[in-house]
């Protein structure tokens, strides 16, 4: 074997099982396109121009005839020129799940993410931008992709051993360091802690400001049962039961700064995971949205009110500002966070619900959907409703590209198009697009 550091380790290769590939460009999904006698193979854990040993993830018996297989690299052969010793040990093909791109170099993540972004775009048929301009950015002072992640979800086996779960799996694995989770999470050493009976995940919290948070989660997990260990130092702690939030130290809330302004969010609620995030997108809704001074915005899939502030700011007091979000406590919260915005009302709906019960229309929208994305239900309503502005953020490609198109049918053009590497070490990238009437 060769004495190669960025190689993985070798796994004897099985015939007919294990098939050796030449990766090729990117696929959606994190995985790199490969062809066994002519067929396509989707391959996890490689990087473009490898040789490797891959074990297929699928039946070559019972799906001969499928158009595609599978599969994931279980030994690289001959390593691409991006690939570099994994940032995260644990995090291996066959380790936990999240960081399925933490052996590539991360200017070559972004690379590959912005082709894989370009592919989507065009395959959904947008035409009103020049796709090849789309770029995933890093985030400001981002080094190195470390040390980023602020909401980390730990899974907990019966034994009450603290680990992480492997792609698609409900196995429970030792997650290690976990370097891509904030220094206040990893401080906590779940790992190394064994936690109470009736455990079945932990979410830690890293805020940006106020302590970090620790909720325990379990259907039947019992209150009293549980000793705050002296490792989480004054951070927070609440369990969640299916009686709810139960806080044991701290209201089971987190507090998050952007600029001058506090959020409050829910222990286990939304908010946007990297730490520069926050920042980072309200800088971008603030240059793009224009939301007409004394005019009116709607901040749709709102949560507790980070861009219904900015549209706030922008229409000022003689404005107004709806910011819709589903979930009762973060909806809540909105209300308590703009408190201070008289402009500002909340509305706890379903969005599409609501837009198409909505008569008469708005100046400027944005909207910030979940990995579904907004659908071409909502965006031909939006395609009518909103005179001047859209601004949508989104954490999925490949809806975004969807609903896209959509709009671009109904009258609207994209003027901007920005991408960011707000998840390193994975495929995930979030954007900001910015439509006007055509
Ligand atoms: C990606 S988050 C964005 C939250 C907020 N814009 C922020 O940046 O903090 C999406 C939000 O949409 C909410 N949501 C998901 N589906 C929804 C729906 N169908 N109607 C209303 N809100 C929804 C979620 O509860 C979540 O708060």
């Amino acid at each position: 074997m060769s004495t190669d550091p960025r190689r993985v380790p070798s796994t004897p290769a099985v015939p007919g099982r294990h098939l050796t590939l030449t990766v090729g460009p990117p696929a959606a999904g994190g995985t790199f396109v490969a062809r066994h006698e002519g067929r396509v193979v989707f391959v996890r854990g490689t990087a473009p121009g490898e040789t490797v040993t891959a074990r297929l993830l699928d039946d070559p018996e019972k799906q001969a005839d499928a158009r595609f297989w599978r599969a994931e690299a279980i030994d690289v052969l001959e390593a691409g020129v991006d690939r570099l010793p994994t940032v995260w040990e644990e995090a291996s093909v066959d380790g936990v799940g999240g960081a399925e791109w933490a052996h590539i170099a991360l200017p070559a993540q972004r690379r590959i993410a912005s082709e894989v972004m370009q592919e989507l775009l065009r395959r959904a048929g947008v035409t009103s931008y020049p796709i090849e301009d789309v770029q995933v950015e890093p985030a400001p002072h981002d080094i190195d992709g470390l040390s980023s992640r602020t909401r980390v979800r730990f899974a907990v086996d019966g034994d009450g051993r603290v680990g992480m779960r492997p792609w698609r799996s409900h196995e429970v694995r030792d997650a290690g360091e976990n370097p891509l989770a904030a220094a206040a999470i990893r401080d906590l050493r779940l790992g190394e802690w064994t936690a109470p009976e009736g455990t079945e995940a932990i979410d830690a919290v890293a805020p940006s400001a106020g302590p970090a948070s620790v909720v325990l989660i379990g259907r039947e997990l019992d209150p009293s049962a549980i000793e705050i260990p002296e490792a989480w130092g004054d951070a927070d702690v609440a369990v969640r039961t299916g009686r709810g939030l139960i806080p044991l130290r701290g209201d089971g809330t987190v507090h998050e700064r952007v600029g001058e302004r506090m959020f409050t969010v829910s222990a286990t609620g939304f908010w946007q995971g990297h730490r520069r995030a926050a920042e980072l997108l309200t800088d971008v809704v603030e240059t793009t949205l224009r939301a007409p001074r004394g005019g009116s915005a709607w901040d749709l899939y709102g949560g507790v009110g980070l861009f219904a502030a900015t549209a706030a700011e922008q229409v000022g007091p003689d404005g107004a500002v709806i910011t819709i979000e589903g979930n009762r406590r973060a909806s809540q919260l909105a209300g308590e966070n703009l408190e201070d915005l008289p402009q500002v009302s909340t509305a706890t709906a379903d969005v599409v619900d609501w837009v198409r019960a909505r008569r008469g229309g708005v100046d400027v929208v944005v909207l910030d959907p979940p990995r579904t994305g907004a659908g071409v239900e909502l965006m031909g309503l939006l395609a009518r409703a909103v005179r001047q502005r859209i601004v949508y953020v989104s954490c999925e490609p490949s809806t975004l590209a969807r609903d896209l198109a959509a709009i671009e049918k109904a009258g609207w053009k994209i003027v901007d198009l920005r991408a960011f590497d707000l998840f390193p070490h994975t495929h995930h990238v979030e954007s900001v697009t910015v439509l006007e009437r055509a």
